[in-house]
């Protein structure tokens, strides 16, 4: 799969013995497997029933990250490793239930930037008064509700304590998921921003690439190093010719540095030890943005994650890639030897010994 795997945590709010509450979760984790999979999408039931959260029990606000005790911390794990929600709640007195209210008080930065879907049961109002409750209250969490839901009138839909089939709930369901995946996705550059280290511009920050960058990362490649071919006279570039996979594999044997800005990749570095070499490779940077500094700001960060005991820095361009050699030397590198077979040279560069 070339598009990023979501975490999506089902939440059934209710807790009280003989509840509808996980039957609804039931139904809802059983009818979405199919999408959820063809989504790559995991979703996992959550019942807040089994939390065991006390009323909030913490000294520090939750905007301190600082929790004392361990149902907290359990709860933050579990929240923060989430990347969207849907919330199964019953109306309780014309709002959402106090369970739901003090799962969502418990925390605060783990929310942010992650949509939320409501799966609501209950009489005459379908316990739609619930969500409308609670969509004022995740707003101020930066929790994203969506606008698909499901509402059950328990009168039309429950029987014996179990759900009626009923399709047109079930696609229903299917559309809040879509739905919830495609602002998980968006919102996405939200969450790693608030998260990740700034970049050379503006709004734009670094983070470490998984085999789940594999597709932005070949787009990358590909764009960049065409004019290495046309400059080398040389097509002959693993870079482009990698199949998606083959970029999976090697994101996987290399750490890989990315800058993003608003979702798009703007350029990579990786690095790698080999015995005291620290090899940085596949140095890119978008073509529109070239001459901004943000290849030197790459391979200064690649340079400064160097594992200890690396003496220097290896790295190989083209021969004819006099643009990048330029940048290499104004980086203290100096070419070794004599080009390769492969139409390569090899620069290198003693790190400072504090680095070492
Ligand atoms: C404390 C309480 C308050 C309720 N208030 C409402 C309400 O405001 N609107 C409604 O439609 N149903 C209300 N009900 C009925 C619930 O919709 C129904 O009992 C449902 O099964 C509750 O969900 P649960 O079984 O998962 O707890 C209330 C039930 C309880 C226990």
């Amino acid at each position: 799969m070339l598009t990023k795997s979501l975490r999506v945590l089902a939440l059934v709010c209710s807790t009280r013995p003989g509840a509808l509450g996980p039957a609804v979760g039931e139904w809802l984790t059983e009818t979405l497997a199919t999408r959820a999979a063809e989504l790559g999408v995991e979703v996992e039931p959550v019942a807040l029933a089994y939390l065991n959260l006390p009323f909030l029990d913490e000294e520090q606000e939750p905007s301190s990250g600082v929790y004392q005790h361990e149902h907290t911390r359990r709860w933050s794990e579990l929240v923060a490793a989430a990347d969207g929600f849907i919330v199964v709640t019953p109306e309780y007195n014309y709002g959402m239930p106090a369970t739901l209210k003090n799962a969502l008080d418990y925390l605060s930065r783990e929310w942010a930037w992650k949509p939320i879907g409501f799966v609501s049961y209950g009489n005459t109002s379908a316990g739609t008064r619930s969500v409308q409750h609670a969509k004022q209250v995740v707003t101020a969490l930066r929790l994203v509700p969506l606008g698909a839901t499901v509402a059950i009138r328990i009168g039309d839909a429950v029987q014996d304590g179990r759900l009626r089939p009923d399709a047109a709930r079930d696609r229903a369901a299917a559309g809040l998921l879509d739905e919830l995946v495609r602002v998980a996705h968006a919102l996405r550059p939200m969450r790693e921003r608030a998260q990740a280290r700034p970049g050379p511009l503006p709004g734009s920050y670094a983070r470490t690439l998984t085999a789940d960058d594999a597709s932005q990362v070949l787009v990358l490649q590909r764009c960049c190093w065409v004019e290495e071919a046309i400059v080398n006279d040389l097509f002959a570039i693993p870079a482009l010719h990698e199949s998606p996979e083959q970029v999976r594999e090697w994101l996987a044997d290399w750490h890989t540095t990315g800058l993003w800005l608003d979702g798009r990749l703007l350029g990579m570095v990786r690095t790698r030890r080999d015995g005291a070499d620290w090899h940085v490779g596949r140095l890119a940077v978008v073509p529109d943005l070239r001459g901004r500094g943000l290849g030197r700001w790459l391979l200064r960060a690649a340079e400064a994650g160097a594992a200890s005991g690396c003496r220097r820095a290896v790295l190989f361009t083209g021969a004819k890639s006099l643009r990048n050699i330029d940048l290499y030397e104004s980086e203290g590198y100096r070419t070794v030897g004599s080009a390769n077979p492969d139409g390569t040279i090899c620069l290198t560069k003693e790190l400072p010994a504090a680095q070492r």
